[in-house]
């Protein structure tokens, strides 16, 4: 099939690249002239595991293109993909600017029937306000498709080949047909495609990714209170994850989630069931509890050193989100660099891949190292803050070398705490038998 995808983002370029490698002819869209200069020159705009082989695979087989213009777009696509961002507004809702922008450009230039999938994360109604949008300048026809992506960032390639569901919502069972011939090549293994009305559609996008942010947030909470009666939260995670009613997954704690996406979307769902005069009162908690959690080792840090971390110096080892990507939007690392700064602390940091975007955020004010043990030299201590594999079996007699004082907060709940009290160490995790305070 011909395919267009509008946005070369994340979302964009996973999709475009990953529809490739299963025979489309895909064209992705974007209007940074620059961006689409680079991708022609085969590079890849963003990191994401296995990313880069597809991308070169597909470009080279010719089924890959890029470009600027919408209208080669429209010319080329049976299906057109927007993968636009969709931001938090001030108020905490979606911004729909650049989908619906897009969607009255592609109204005027429409010539025969299309099938636009709304794949951004969009509130209930989107597709409905698209529809009408396009429909204001074109007597063509046309359908309007909700897809939603469920695409974990570090794991987006292998989540688009083997999804677990696809989601399609749809009131036209000729979008429908043509969406199921694009998407049975990724459920041959008998995974569901799910096709439903498109307001249930998007808000299955929304439920998910709150839903999971509660679960994380509720085990945050429970690790909270564990360390208050002496509890070991790994255990009751143990105890707890084996119903298979809870699942074993998603029940990890440490310093809150972050990332383009649960933060924003859990917002909006709230900001939506607001202006339908409904409060979600559990997701207002979630957002509470979420932002206190991403400075919870703040004033763990500031009790150890006596109220005072001025000139004290801090090795960070991990800015991203999460591993595997050099994403460091809403990432709890930023929160407690920036109040660490603010309290005269120095830092030094060392992350894999995401020290490039920091530096851009904070410039002179911190110290990269060139690697994990260069970030410790003379350090007051470490604060961990995000699980890269590489941090989880370090050469510890090095560790204490460097430091000034062998104290690690660790936000990530990398080591057993008894092993690291036999290596010497004042070790803080999160929720795990902490009666000391
Ligand atoms: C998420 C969703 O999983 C994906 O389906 C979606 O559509 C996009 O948003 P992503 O943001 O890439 O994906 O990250 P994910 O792996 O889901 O983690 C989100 C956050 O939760 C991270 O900050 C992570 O550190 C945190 N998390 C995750 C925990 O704190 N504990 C856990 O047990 C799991």
């Amino acid at each position: 099939m011909n395919i267009s995808i509008i946005g070369t983002g994340y979302v964009g370029l996973v999709t475009g690249t990953c529809l490739a490698e299963t025979g489309n002819n895909v064209l992705c869209i974007d209007i940074d002239e620059n961006k689409v200069k680079r991708m022609n020159n085969g590079e890849v705009p963003i990191y994401e595991p296995h990313l880069d082989l597809l991308f070169h695979r597909n470009i080279k087989a010719s089924r890959l293109h890029f470009s600027k213009s919408l209208k080669e777009g429209l010319e080329h696509g049976d299906i057109i993909f927007l993968a636009l961002p969709t931001p938090e507004d001030e108020d905490g809702s979606a911004d729909l600017s650049y989908v619906l922008g897009a969607a009255q450009e592609i109204g005027k230039l429409l010539k025969n029937y299309k099938v636009i999938v709304d794949k951004s994360t969009v509130p209930v109604g989107t597709s409905e306000k698209v529809r009408h949008v396009i429909s204001s300048v074109t007597d063509v026809e046309f359908d309007v498709v909700s897809n939603p992506e469920f695409l974990r960032e570090g794991f987006a390639v292998d989540d688009f080949l083997k999804p677990e569901r696809i989601v399609i919502g749809s009131n036209s069972d000729k979008a429908t047909a043509l969406m199921e011939k694009l998407y049975k090549p990724f459920v041959r293994s008998g995974n569901p495609i799910i096709v439903m009305d498109e307001k249930s559609a998007e808000l299955t996008k929304y439920a998910a990714n709150s839903f999971l942010a509660t679960k994380i947030t509720f085990m945050n909470e429970i690790a909270n209170f564990c360390e208050k009666v002496g509890a070991d939260v790994d255990k009751v995670r143990a105890g707890m994850g084996t119903d298979s009613r809870i699942g074993k997954r998603f029940l990890f704690p440490g310093i809150g989630y972050g990332g383009s996406c649960f933060p924003k979307d859990v917002k909006a769902l709230y900001k939506s069931g607001k202006d339908e005069g409904y409060e979600f009162d559990i997701l207002n908690a979630v957002i509470r509890v979420n932002d206190l959690q991403k400075k919870i080792l703040i004033p763990r840090i500031t009790s150890y050193f006596n109220g005072d971390v001025r000139n004290k110096t801090f090795a960070i080892w991990g800015l991203a989100f999460k591993p595997e990507t050099d994403d460091i939007r809403e990432a709890p690392a930023l929160y407690i660099i920036d109040e660490l700064l603010k309290n005269g602390a120095k830092v030094q940091v060392f992350d894999p891949e995401a020290m490039p975007n920091v530096k851009r955020q904070f410039g002179d004010q911190l110290i990269f190292s060139a690697n994990m043990y260069a970030a410790l030299k003379s350090a007051d201590a470490l604060i961990i803050c995000t699980e890269w594999s590489i941090f989880r079996t370090p050469d510890f007699e090095r560790l204490k070398n460097n430091l000034n004082n062998p104290v690690i907060f660790d936000g990530r709940n990398l080591y057993d705490v008894e092993d690291m009290e036999k290596e010497g160490f004042y070790y803080r995790s999160i929720g795990r038998n902490f009666k000391k305070a």
